[in-house]
């Protein structure tokens, strides 16, 4: 029989009863987590969101208490009535919270049934994902999940606080609304008012932030969600939120201190960790050299070490070829790596060709000095001069690459993290923040045959480089910055364009004929004319936050619904096929499937 809450009222949370609390009489509310039934008494484990607190049903008690608890199963719902008690000695569970107590029920109420689960929840057995998903709402009661749901609701409301404190507004802009570019593709919702027209969903919300300077609201965040039609990889998503702010009146110094103040707060409040303030720069042209990447992880060493002068006259021809063919030669030292077999190298090198590379040379440091098949090529002075670049000592692996710029340092800097990773050399318990500045302001898009901007159009080039804008577009730098952690990007974000004829320029060198820039971001160009301030911003991707901050190896677990690498919500089964009368009333025919 299923009872109803009548006049009960919940007492406390399963997970806040201590000692302090024994001789009290409770009201608990929760789901059995766990039945034991020993013939007499029955222990059940009862869960809600803050815990589990073990109640005890005892047919001397309360025959009818224990009448419900014999026949409630995992997951049903129950409201129990009690008395806290100590538990018995050689009882007490000091791995729980509540494992000095238990409760001794009087009176229960069985709220609903729950029918058989399809996994279940105790974490220990390793359940399909998809089936964790397609049953979201069962999946979300496990403690990991739970916890993680928990965080970043602090972490939200810590970053409400901190921003709200600092003289920034909340303010919302609009979902329905025109492309902002971001490097993805639009999600386009159609005009049923206006037929044939299309709504985009934003990427971010770039551009109405840096109106609302223009407007003079001085400082705005938003924690909000952002559409992106991408590819989707382990730390992304096609919706996403981020958190979003837009400063005026502001150089990148003071952009950057209010926003490492940020991450402090939320380190310290989610996670009681002190981040040291300042957090160290590191340049672009910096990071790509010591590291090939934009992202490093600077938690370990492994740098790479430049070799093309050392080689480009060098017997090795393939090395020399690359060097005078306008290509560099990099290296790296794997300390230990001595020891890696012959497989554990042919593995390295596939996966070095993923990056491009054509091959990965490797040298092994003997007590006889270099063992390898390219020593041959080379003199000693060019092996003593290599060997004091990477510091070789016996037992190490030197592993180099020749190619174009872009594949050296792509899939060395690749490699450099895959070896971390297989070699464990970074400290879990680490976090290593790094500001990433001065990027390039564009790059040459192979495939679209024009330039490309590095961050995103509306970013600002760096003062003394604006005269080189359409004469040297390639040696431009941008006032962008990234905040890096633990080698993954968890923000970006830059000193904006505040004059409309930079950003007119800014759209030319993209390769948008003034009517195009026009019928894209007329609103823009229009409000840059009316008296924009100096302004400047930052977005954080919350979601890459969580993952660091809970240490989650999928974006999926800190997001509560999320949608699989092809899109789908598991759960409601979307994206779905829709009627032919919704597509009438839009205006919309398909064309016929392939
Ligand atoms: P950007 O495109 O660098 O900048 O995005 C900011 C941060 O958002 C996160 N992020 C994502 N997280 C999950 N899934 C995705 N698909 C995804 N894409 C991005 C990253 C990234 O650092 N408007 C600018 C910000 C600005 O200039 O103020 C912007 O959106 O952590
Ligand atoms: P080969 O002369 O082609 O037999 O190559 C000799 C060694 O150099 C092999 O270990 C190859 O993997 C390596 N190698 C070949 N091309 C490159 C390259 N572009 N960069 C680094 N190593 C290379």
């Amino acid at each position: 029989m299923i009872d109803f809450l009548g006049d009960w009222k919940r007492t406390s949370y399963c997970g806040e009863l201590r000692a302090e609390h024994i001789g009290q009489e409770v009201v608990l509310m929760g789901w059995v987590a766990k039945r034991r039934d020993h013939g007499g008494l029955i222990f059940i484990d009862l869960r809600d969101r803050d815990g589990i607190a073990q109640v005890v049903f005892d047919p001397e008690r309360s025959a009818g208490a224990h009448g419900k608890a014999e026949s409630a199963r995992n997951e049903y719902v129950l409201a129990i009535k009690g008395i806290v008690a100590a538990r018995p000695e050689g009882t007490v569970n000091p791995k729980m919270k509540t494992g000095a107590v238990e409760i001794n029920v009087t009176e229960c109420k069985l709220l609903n049934p729950s029918k058989a689960l399809p996994f279940t929840l105790d974490g220990f057995v390793d359940v399909n994902e998809n089936i964790r998903l397609k049953y979201r709402y069962l999946d979300l009661r496990t403690q990991t999940l739970q916890s993680n749901m928990i965080l970043r609701s602090k972490v939200a409301q810590v970053t409400r606080s901190y921003l709200t404190d600092n003289g920034f507004l909340e303010i919302e802009t609009p979902f329905l609304t025109k492309s902002t570019p971001e490097g993805a593709r639009d999600f386009l919702v159609p005009s049923r008012i206006n037929k044939g027209n299309f709504y985009a969903l934003p990427q971010s919300p770039q551009l109405f932030k840096q109106i609302l300077m223009v407007a003079g609201m001085d400082r705005y965040f938003q924690i909000v969600r952002c559409f992106r039609d991408e590819d989707l990889r382990a730390d992304r998503q096609p919706e996403f939120t981020q958190i979003d702010c837009e400063m005026s009146f502001i150089q990148r110094e003071d952009i950057i201190r209010v926003m490492e103040g940020l991450m402090a707060r939320i380190f310290f409040e989610a996670k009681g960790i002190e981040v040291q303030l300042p957090i160290q720069h590191m340049t672009y042209a910096e990071a790509i050299r010591r590291f090939g990447v934009d992202n490093p992880d600077l938690r370990f060493g492994l740098e790479l070490v430049e070799l093309s002068d050392i080689v480009k006259n060098s017997g090795f021809k393939v090395f020399a070829d690359v060097t005078k063919g306008g290509g560099i030669v990099k290296g790296m030292n794997v300390k230990k790596g001595g020891a890696f077999s012959r497989k554990e190298i042919d593995d390295l090198t596939a996966f070095t060709a993923i990056y491009g590379a054509k091959g990965l040379a490797y040298v092994k440091i003997t007590a006889d000095g270099w063992q390898s098949p390219i020593a041959k090529f080379f003199t000693p002075e060019e092996i003593a001069t290599m060997d004091k670049a990477f510091g070789s000592e016996e037992g190490d692996l030197l592993l180099f690459v020749a190619d174009k710029p872009k594949v050296v340092n792509d899939s060395l800097g690749r490699l450099r993290n895959h070896l971390a990773a297989k070699m464990g050399l970074a400290d879990p318990n680490e976090y290593r923040f790094v500001w990433i500045t001065d990027f390039p302001l564009l790059e040459w898009d192979e495939e679209a045959g024009r330039w490309a901007a590095v961050h995103h159009p509306f970013t600002a080039p760096m003062d003394e480089d604006l005269e080189f804008v359409e004469s040297d577009p390639g040696r431009c730098r941008a006032k962008a910055y990234d905040l890096v952690l633990n080698g993954n990007e968890i923000g970006g974000g830059s000193i904006r364009i505040h004059q409309e004829q930079v950003q007119s320029l800014m759209f030319k060198m993209l390769g948008l004929s003034a009517e195009n820039a026009r019928s894209k971001f007329g609103f823009l160009l229009d409000a840059l004319e009316y008296g924009t301030p100096p302004h400047g911003g930052i977005a954080f991707g919350l979601d890459r936050l969580m993952m660091l901050i809970t240490g989650s190896d999928s974006i999926r677990d800190v997001i509560a619904f999320p949608k699989t690498q092809k899109g789908a919500c598991l759960m409601s089964e979307a994206p779905s096929e829709v009627d032919t009368i919704q597509l009438r009333e839009l205006g919309i025919r398909l064309a016929k499937q392939q």
